[in-house]
């Protein structure tokens, strides 16, 4: 990787997206063939700093750097000097001082990663920055969609749910259309920002549109920690109009895989049916997640930067 930080997709190109996803298909396999001791970031440390809660991300970052041999620390926000008023480039600075080699962080703004990408010698990982990226998030689901097709180019993935408050909804536009595939995108108007189309997405005017013979279906949390009041009427009336439910899902192409970043509101963004269908890939995505992130921590540990 031509960087010292992983920031987002939006600025990766598909070749180094093509990197990562192919390194990351032989890490699945090793911890899949219960290889857990590999020793590549042996002597190395990272961090993971979160300012937001996180229960699958925080964990797979953690165990893949356990698996490459790094040794780990968690940084509860809650329980640390942010608290008593540090700001973010000082905490990034004391981090530095211990020889951190990774900091892993995720953040309410979107940015907060790049600011402390630029005044740390650790390499930061962006774990989620706000409503910006999600870039692991996004690499992950591309890793299993690809274990099952062997390529993206020329599928059709259909994004519904909550994209305006959604980092990954964005880093999957960016890796996906790099990608060769095409991205539909469907949410209630008022979910929906504007100006995605212009980054390639192809907004559809009803979930029925959004789902019509697509090859893979995600669905998207409803982030109400991200949002007033009012931009729906309620969750069941959400459930009712805009989520997935078997016949909706029934207009993909057969066969088609079901995704979900976590965590799931059942019942809201997808029915029970849908979650636990056989062609969902949602637990396949936790496995993928620990695969990735085992990538990216090794391409930006082995790069040399000047
Ligand atoms: C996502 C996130 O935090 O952006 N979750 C995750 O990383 N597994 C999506 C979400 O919170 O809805």
């Amino acid at each position: 990787m031509k960087h010292k930080d992983l920031l987002g997709l939006y600025t990766l190109e598909a070749e180094e997206i093509g990197e990562i996803l192919s390194l990351a298909a032989k890490m699945k396999a090793l911890v899949r063939a219960g290889q857990k001791s590999l020793d590549s970031l042996k002597g190395r440390s990272a961090v993971t700093l979160f300012y937001e809660n996180s229960t699958r991300t925080r964990t797979s970052f953690e165990f893949a750097a356990k698996f490459l041999g790094a040794s780990t620390v968690n940084i509860s926000v809650a329980t640390s000097s942010v608290q008593k008023g540090e700001t973010l480039v000082d905490t990034g600075k004391t981090l530095d001082a211990m020889h951190t080699d990774f900091i892993v962080m995720r953040h309410p703004m979107g940015g907060a990663p790049t600011l402390l990408g630029k005044t740390v010698k650790a390499h930061v990982i962006n774990a989620g920055d706000g409503m910006n990226e999600h870039p692991t998030q996004a690499l992950l689901d591309m890793l299993s969609m690809l274990e099952a097709w062997g390529t993206l180019e020329g599928k059709t993935v259909a994004i519904l749910g909550d994209i305006r408050h959604s980092r990954v909804a964005k880093s999957n536009l960016y890796g996906l259309t790099k990608m060769g595939a095409t991205v539909r995108m469907f949410a209630p108007r008022t979910l929906m920002p504007a100006g995605l189309d212009c980054m390639g997405a192809k907004i559809c005017r009803s979930r029925e549109e959004a789902v019509e013979g697509a090859d893979a279906v995600m669905g998207l949390r409803i982030q109400l920690e991200r949002q007033k009041a009012g931009n729906f009427p309620s969750l069941g009336e959400y459930a009712k109009y805009y989520g997935v439910n078997e016949d909706i899902l029934r207009l993909a192409k057969e066969g088609a895989l079901v995704l979900h970043p976590g965590p799931v509101n059942r019942g809201v963004e997808l029915t029970s049916g849908v979650i636990d269908g056989e062609t969902s890939v949602i637990t396949d995505q936790v496995l993928s997640g620990v695969a990735v992130r085992m990538a990216v921590l090794q391409l930006l540990g082995e790069e040399e930067i000047c």
